[in-house]
């Protein structure tokens, strides 16, 4: 875990302006920088960037948050690794991790400068090398295509890459796989006579690379070995080119060859990646999740391809949720995507990908190759099969449509399958974690005692919490200016507005926190649906001049709001009160009737 202090010192050192204009190119107007939105196509410019708040919004389509939230949904990066990368642009270390996988940052940043030389080398040779041009426009590929995915070729010869790095003797050139060493310790390019496809990680960063060998020969291709950089369970090629266009089709395709890859984005299918010669992890389909509900396998059609897909369904079963969609794709015979895309063209790809037969389906149908449904042993058997199956997927809807479908495979209603298969009821999804968590460490009284808000229809006019709330994702530092005692927990917005207090008075959440920075420190509790919804809504935010006098308005509206409750449990209970509640009583009468309470009116924004 990374501490939460870090993170926030981070985002006070980091200008979301310059991380954001790194991706997008921002215009200043007034205080902010505004700019198409990348989340959504547009021609006006209603995504803006504000420094002080650190904090982007879109007031087309709600996108919001902080620089971390930027580089999540703009990047498709982790949460850890948006913060490595923050980190890494203002140079400073992420705390702890140290000895975590990725171990010596310092060695696999030198790494990663090596594999960026060895890439723009092997970029340069293919200009000069006739026979690697004439290959890639046989088939089908241009410059323009070779360019983005920073297509080389590795020239003849055995020690090329002496040319291009300072010292050939060095042993990250050997941690990089950029070179082999025999026995008798002679050093010589891994990689020779072939075109070479680097293989980039979701920053660009080369991380690996693929050589073709020119038309025929062994191995057809020569991949580098894991290095500290590159573990093939978890890159996907062309991730890095395909992200913006997955994210706009909400669709990834996923296929099996570098080919296949730049082919289907030179005939106008740029939304595909491939798996690096080997089967579909868990790991894969999660990334691929974090930038698209839609993922499509696109494999052969043969017993090579149906084997492939079988483990990608075995790979994304947990991952599934009742959004996140897979489906399979199998191309006629002899066909791979490269060739298909060439023969079709895009529409029909993208049509075959339209049609693509669900996860449930293929589930189901491979399946049923294996048993005969005919016979009661058949059926059994097929129930056996997919018994690990339907237990492994993740969804809790999706779940219990396949167990009816194999239920009613098997000539059985749903209650008797769960019964064979020793169930009671669908489980229950997993309860949230409670313990431990950095929101919790603040008084958080009321969260533990009062029952959940009333989700009837909406008050008019809006409760003064959630006023209040508005008013302090603006202007985060009034929290400890609240009274934290009169505000009703009887809300999402009340109790969300109670945690931002608490977090403030103990020091978790500095006071002077910009709304990104708030964001953040709520990011993973259970306010966060409340605080994003707010955000994304905050199309027009209660003007500057007249905030300050609107808030203290509304504070005091909640202390007349307060006295009120207070009377009117008084005066519930008229007939049984103690000397000292009667007095108070008398009181408070006295206060209504010289000041009735007057609601101010609150800007409803
Ligand atoms: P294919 O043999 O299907 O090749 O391998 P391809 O992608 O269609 O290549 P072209 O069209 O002949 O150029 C699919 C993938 O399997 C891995 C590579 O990642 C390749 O893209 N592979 C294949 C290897 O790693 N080594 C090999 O020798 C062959
Ligand atoms: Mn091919």
């Amino acid at each position: 875990m990374i501490p939460q202090s870090f993170i926030q010192d981070l985002l006070t050192r980091v200008d979301i302006v310059d991380v954001i204009d790194r991706h997008v190119s921002l215009k200043k107007q007034g205080a902010n920088y505004f700019a198409c939105c990348p989340f959504h196509g547009e021609k006006s410019a209603s995504f803006s960037v504000s420094p002080s708040k650190q904090f982007y919004h879109c007031f087309g389509c709600g996108a919001h948050g902080s620089a971390i939230g930027f580089l999540m949904e703009y990047s498709g990066l982790s949460y850890v690794e948006a913060i490595h990368e923050l980190a890494r642009q203002i140079g400073v270390e992420v705390p702890e991790e140290r000895n975590a996988r990725r171990g010596d940052t310092e060695k696999a940043q030198s790494l990663t400068d090596l594999m960026g030389i060895a890439a723009r080398f092997y970029r340069e040779q293919l200009k000069h090398a006739e026979p690697a041009i004439a290959y890639l426009k046989r088939r089908g590929l241009t410059g323009q295509i070779a360019a983005r995915f920073g297509i080389g070729y590795a020239p003849e010869g055995w020690q090329s890459l002496q040319k291009a790095v300072a010292n050939y003797a060095d042993k990250s050139l050997l941690e990089a796989g950029l070179v082999i060493e025999n026995e008798q310790g002679r050093r010589y390019d891994r990689f020779r006579e072939r075109i070479m496809f680097p293989i980039q990680d979701s920053r660009g960063n080369v991380i690996a690379f693929g050589g073709r060998i020119l038309d025929q020969g062994e191995p057809k291709y020569l991949n580098s070995p894991e290095t500290p950089l590159f573990e093939k369970g978890r890159e996907l090629y062309g991730l890095f080119q395909a992200r913006q266009s997955i994210r706009a089709s909400n669709t990834v395709i996923v296929v099996e060859g570098y080919m296949d890859v730049v082919a289907l984005a030179q005939h106008g299918v740029p939304n595909a990646v491939a798996t690096l010669g080997t089967a579909t992890t868990a790991t894969h389909i999660q990334k691929l999740f974090r930038h698209a509900d839609r993922v499509v396998f696109c494999f052969d059609g043969d017993a090579a391809g149906r084997k492939a897909a079988w483990r990608g369904l075995e790979a994304a079963l947990e991952t599934l949720n009742d959004v996140k969609q897979v489906a399979f794709l199998f191309l006629p015979d002899s066909h791979d995507p490269d060739t298909y895309v060439r023969e079709h063209g895009a529409d029909a790809f993208t049509e075959h990908v339209a049609n693509a037969t669900p996860l449930t389906e293929f589930l189901l149908a491979e399946l049923a190759r294996e048993a005969d449904l005919s016979s009661a042993e058949g059926r059994a058997r097929y129930a056996h099969e997919a018994k690990p199956l339907v237990l492994r997927i993740g969804a809790g809807v999706l779940k219990l449509q396949v167990l009816k479908a194999v239920a009613k495979r098997c000539a059985l209603d749903e209650r008797e399958l769960m019964e064979a298969w020793g169930l009671k009821a669908p489980p229950a999804p997993p309860a949230p974690r409670r313990d431990g968590e950095p929101w919790r460490k603040g008084k958080g009284r009321r969260e533990d005692t009062d029952p959940p808000a009333a989700r009837g229809p909406r008050h008019q006019p809006r409760p003064l919490e959630a006023s209040l709330l508005r008013i302090i994702l603006d202007h985060p530092a009034w929290a400890a200016r609240l009274p934290v005692d009169l505000i009703p927990a009887s809300s999402d917005e009340g109790r969300a507005l109670i945690a931002i207090i608490d977090a403030v008075s103990v020091g978790d959440l500095g006071s002077q926190s910009a709304l990104g920075t708030l964001l953040e420190h709520f990011r993973n509790s259970p306010h966060a649906a409340t605080l994003n919804r707010l955000c994304a809504e905050q199309t027009n935010v209660i003007d500057e001049s007249v905030i300050e006098t609107v808030f203290h308005d509304t504070v005091h509206a909640l202390h007349a709001k307060a006295l009120d409750d207070e009377f009117s449990r008084l005066a519930a209970r008229a007939g049984e009160l103690t000397p000292d509640e009667k007095k108070r009583y008398a009181q408070l009468l006295q206060q209504k009737r010289r000041n009735p309470t007057r609601q101010p009116k609150v800007s409803d924004s």
